[in-house]
C-alpha cells in the first residue's frame, strides 16, 4: 500500500467515518451457479430461519441439537436466530459446511437491540442524545461485542416512528419525528455494519412498515393510514437506513389498510425492490406469514407461503411455511420458480457480502469472545453513551449537587433496582453487573450518611412504606427519589392504557415534597409519561430512561455536574394520556385551538399543550438566542437559503445547546404540519462564548407527497422556526418562487 492510501485510511478511521456497502455484480455469477445446483427443497431451506433456543456463556455446553443437525445437513435451514456463542455457532456452521450437499454457510441472527451482554441505554434513550455520532458509536461497539460471540446479523435498528406512548415498542425506536428518526436510522446502520469487516454485523431495518401506527397504541393492532402518511411519516427512516447500506429488512406484523405487510406486494416489491432498488433480503417477523391466517388474509399456511413469496418476502422466520409448501406450490405452478430463485439469490448475496463463503467461521473465535464480551472497553462505551442520553427536565437550582452532604435520603422502587435499568430486550445483560443509583451516590459521597428506603414497588397500591421514607427525608439534607416503570412495562406486547407513573409513586413523591427538603426526582421509563404531578412537586426532574448497566454511575455523573446534560426529548411528553396523539408536528385544522373560543379543537378537561415539548431539555448553563437571519427572502427551486442564528452561553458552565430548525409550508395542494424538524446541530459553548449557527436549506427540504402523489415542492410562503426546542422558537419567512 502506498503512503498516500495509508494516510487516507488513517484519516477516515480517525474521523470515525465508515464507508457504506455499495452493491456490485461481483457475486452474481457464483450465485447463479449455486442456484442451478439447488433442488427445490434446498431453495426452500435457504429461505428458512429457525430459532435455536436460548443459552450463552462459558457454562452453556456447545452442542448441536439432533434435529437441527439433521435439518442443516439436509439443507433445510438457511439461518438461525438465537444461536449464539463462538463454540455453538462454529459447531452448527461445521454441519452446514461439512455435512450438507452444497456447503452453503448459515447466517446467525440475534436481536442486538441495545447490546448483547454489555447493556447500553435503550434505543429511545440513545436518540435523546440528539447526537448521531454517539448513536453510531454505540451501534459499532454493540456489533463488535456481538460479532465476538458468533453473531452475523442483528435485528436492528427498529426505525418505526411512534407517536403513541401507550405502544410499548416506542422504547425500541427513535420516537415521533421522521427527520430525527431518519438521521438515527442511518447512524445505527453505519455503526452496526461499518465496513463489514470482522467486527461488524449486518443490520436489519424493522418493522417494514408503519408498525408504530397501531390503533390505540396496542401492539400488533390494525394500521389504517393513507399512502401520504405512509410515504411522508413512516417510510423515510427505512429509506435513510437503506441509503446507509442496510443489507436486510424485516417486515412488520401489522396490516396497513387491509393488507398485512408479510403479504404486501406494494411494500415488498413495488416500493422496496423496484422503487428503492433494494438488493438485500427481507426476513419475516416471527411467524408473521402464519399470522396472515388470523388476519383473515390467507386461508391456511400453504396459502400464506404463496402470498408471501410472491409478494417478495424472502426469508421466513419460524412459520415454516416455505419449507412445508414451496416445492408443492412451484410444482403445481401456483408460484413461479423465478420468485423462489429471486429470494434465494438475495439471501446468498448477503451471505457473500458478509464474507461467509470465504470464511464461514469468521466470528467464531473463543478467544475474542472471552476477551471482549463485557470488557472494560465495552463498559466504558456504555457509560459514555448513557451520560449523553439523560435529559434534564426541570431544575430550580438544586442541581448540580453540591460537593458535600452529611445526610442523603435515596428513595423509591428504582433506586436500588438491579434489573429495571436494563429495560426490555436486555438479552444476556446481567442485573448483577448493574450499578444502581444508590451505589452511584454512595460511591460519590463516601463520607455522607446515605439512607435507602424503597418505600413501594412499582405497582404497589399500598402506602405502608411511606412513613419510613418520609422520616428518612426529614432527617436528610437532600432527597433523591428514583421512580418509574418496570423494565418490561415497555417493549414488545407491553402496552399501557395509561401513561401515568404506575402505582402510588406520584403520591410518594408528593409526600416527600411535603417534608420541604430539596427533592430531586430521577425517572426510569421506556416511553413518554404524564408527569404533571412530578413536575409540580420536585425541585429537579431528570429523565434517565433505562440507562443500562452503568446506570448509577451515569446518573450520578449528571446529578453532580461532572457531565452537563445536553440530551433532548425525542418524543412529546403530554400532560395526560388522553392528549395522545400529542406529537408536535400535527396539522393546524380548520379550527386551531383557542382557549377563549369554545368552538375550536380542544378538550373540556385539559388544555392541548404538552408538559414538555419535543426537542426539550435543560442544561446547567443558560443559552441565549440572537435574531434569526435568512440569506434571502425569496428563492428559486435551485437556490439554497442560509439561516443564521447567534447562540451564546450566558451561564457559568461550559455546555452544549441543541439548536433546532423547523419549517412550515403555509399553503399547499394538501395541508402541511404546523412545523417539521429539518435540521439540528449540537453546539458546545464556554461561558460567555457566542457562535453563529448556520443551516442551509434546499428544495429537498420543502418537498412533500403532493396532491398528484409525487414528492415535490410548491411555490409560496414558508415559515422558518429556530430555537432550543419545538415550542420556544423565533420565526422568519421566505418565499419559494
Ligand atoms: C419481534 C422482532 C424480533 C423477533 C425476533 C419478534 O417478536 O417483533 O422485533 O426481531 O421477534 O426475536
Amino acid at each position: 500500500m502506498n503512503n498516500k492510501i495509508v494516510l487516507i485510511i488513517l484519516l477516515l478511521a480517525a474521523a470515525g467515518m465508515q464507508a457504506q456497502y455499495k452493491y456490485d455484480n461481483r457475486y452474481e455469477s457464483k450465485i447463479d451457479s449455486i442456484i442451478k445446483l439447488m433442488t427445490l427443497e434446498e431453495k426452500a431451506g435457504q429461505l428458512n430461519q429457525l430459532a435455536y433456543g436460548w443459552g450463552w456463556g462459558p457454562t452453556v455446553k456447545s452442542e448441536v441439537k439432533g434435529d437441527y443437525a439433521k435439518m442443516v445437513a439436509e439443507g433445510k435451514i438457511g439461518s438461525f436466530l438465537n444461536a449464539v456463542g463462538a463454540d455453538l455457532t462454529r459447531d452448527l456452521q461445521k454441519v452446514a459446511m461439512e455435512k450438507s450437499r452444497l456447503h452453503i454457510p448459515l447466517i446467525f441472527g440475534f436481536d442486538v437491540i441495545h447490546g448483547f451482554k454489555t447493556t447500553f441505554p435503550v434505543p429511545l434513550a440513545e436518540v435523546a442524545s440528539w447526537d448521531p455520532a454517539i448513536v453510531e458509536y454505540s451501534a459499532k461497539m454493540q456489533a463488535k461485542e456481538a460479532a465476538a460471540t458468533g453473531i452475523h446479523w442483528t435485528f436492528a435498528p427498529m426505525v418505526d416512528i411512534a407517536r403513541d406512548s401507550r405502544w410499548g415498542r416506542i422504547v425500541e425506536g427513535a420516537g415521533e419525528d421522521t427527520y430525527l428518526g431518519s438521521i438515527m436510522a442511518a447512524a445505527r446502520v453505519k455503526g452496526f455494519q461499518g465496513t463489514l469487516g470482522n467486527e461488524n454485523i449486518a443490520a436489519c431495518v424493522k418493522h417494514f412498515a408503519a408498525y408504530g401506527a397501531a390503533e390505540g397504541g396496542r401492539d400488533y393492532n390494525t394500521v389504517d393510514i393513507s399512502e401520504r402518511v405512509l410515504r411522508e411519516t413512516y417510510l423515510p427512516p427505512f429509506k435513510a437506513a437503506l441509503d446507509a447500506g442496510a443489507l436486510t429488512f424485516m417486515c412488520s406484523f401489522n396490516e396497513i389498510a387491509g393488507v398485512p405487510s408479510s403479504g404486501s406486494k406494494f411494500l415488498l416489491s413495488d416500493v422496496l425492490r423496484n422503487e428503492w432498488q433494494f438488493k438485500g433480503f427481507v426476513v419475516s417477523d416471527w411467524n408473521s406469514p402464519g399470522e396472515m391466517i388470523n388476519h383473515g388474509f390467507a386461508a391456511d399456511l400453504k396459502d400464506a407461503a404463496r402470498i408471501s413469496i410472491t409478494a417478495g418476502l424472502d426469508m421466513d422466520m419460524e412459520s415454516r411455511a416455505y419449507t412445508a409448501y414451496l416445492k408443492e406450490l412451484v410444482e403445481k405452478k401456483q408460484v413461479p420458480v423465478a420468485d423462489v430463485d429471486e429470494s434465494v439469490r438475495r439471501v446468498l448475496r448477503v451471505k457473500f457480502i458478509l464474507g461467509l463463503f470465504d470464511d464461514p467461521y469468521k466470528y467464531c473465535s473463543k478467544e475474542r469472545e472471552q476477551n471482549f464480551v463485557m470488557s472494560k472497553e465495552m463498559q466504558d462505551a456504555a457509560l459514555k453513551v448513557a451520560e449523553q442520553s439523560i435529559v434534564l427536565l426541570k431544575n430550580n437550582g438544586v442541581l448540580p449537587l453540591k460537593d458535600a452532604y452529611k445526610k442523603i435520603a435515596v428513595v423509591g422502587p428504582c433506586a436500588n433496582a438491579k434489573k429495571i435499568p436494563l429495560g426490555s430486550w436486555e438479552q444476556y445483560g446481567d442485573s448483577n453487573d448493574v450499578v444502581t443509583v444508590l451505589e452511584g451516590i454512595k460511591k460519590t459521597y463516601p463520607k455522607a450518611d446515605v439512607t435507602f428506603v424503597q418505600a413501594v414497588t412499582i405497582t404497589d397500591t399500598t402506602k405502608a412504606g411511606f412513613d419510613e421514607a418520609v422520616q428518612a427525608a426529614k432527617d436528610a439534607e437532600l432527597v433523591i427519589a428514583v421512580v418509574g416503570e418496570d423494565g418490561h412495562m415497555s417493549g414488545e406486547a407491553s402496552c399501557r392504557a395509561s401513561i401515568d407513573l404506575p402505582g402510588v409513586q406520584n403520591e410518594l413523591v408528593e409526600a416527600l415534597q411535603k417534608t420541604g427538603k430539596p427533592l430531586v426526582v430521577v425517572l426510569m421509563n421506556g416511553r413518554a409519561l404524564a408527569l404533571g404531578a412530578i413536575d409540580k412537586n420536585a425541585d429537579a426532574v431528570v429523565e434517565a430512561w433505562f440507562p443500562g448497566i452503568t446506570c448509577g454511575t451515569a446518573i450520578t455523573n449528571v446529578l453532580t455536574g461532572k457531565i452537563n446534560p445536553s440530551a433532548r426529548l425525542p418524543i412529546t411528553f403530554p400532560k395526560v394520556t388522553g392528549q395522545i396523539p400529542s406529537h408536535y408536528n400535527h396539522k393546524n385544522t380548520g379550527r386551531p385551538n383557542d382557549p377563549n373560543n369554545h368552538y375550536t379543537s380542544g378538550y373540556l378537561d385539559t388544555d392541548i399543550n404538552p408538559l414538555y415539548p419535543f426537542g426539550y431539555g435543560l442544561s446547567y448553563t443558560a443559552f441565549k438566542y440572537g435574531t434569526v437571519k435568512l440569506s434571502k427572502q425569496s428563492i428559486k427551486a435551485t437556490d439554497k437559503i442560509t439561516v443564521t442564528v447567534p447562540v451564546s452561553n450566558t451561564g457559568k458552565l461550559e455546555g452544549t445547546e441543541t439548536v433546532q430548525l423547523y419549517l412550515r409550508d403555509m399553503v399547499g395542494s394538501v395541508t402541511r404540519p404546523v412545523k417539521e424538524l429539518k435540521r439540528f446541530v449540537k453546539v458546545n459553548l464556554k461561558p460567555g462564548e457566542s457562535k453563529d449557527v448556520q443551516f442551509t436549506i434546499n428544495e429537498e427540504d420543502l418537498k412533500f407527497w403532493d396532491i398528484n402523489m409525487h414528492f415535490s415542492s410548491e411555490p409560496g410562503e414558508f415559515r422558518v422556526m429556530v430555537g432550543g426546542n419545538s415550542r420556544d422558537v423565533q420565526q422568519e419567512t421566505f418565499t419559494l418562487e
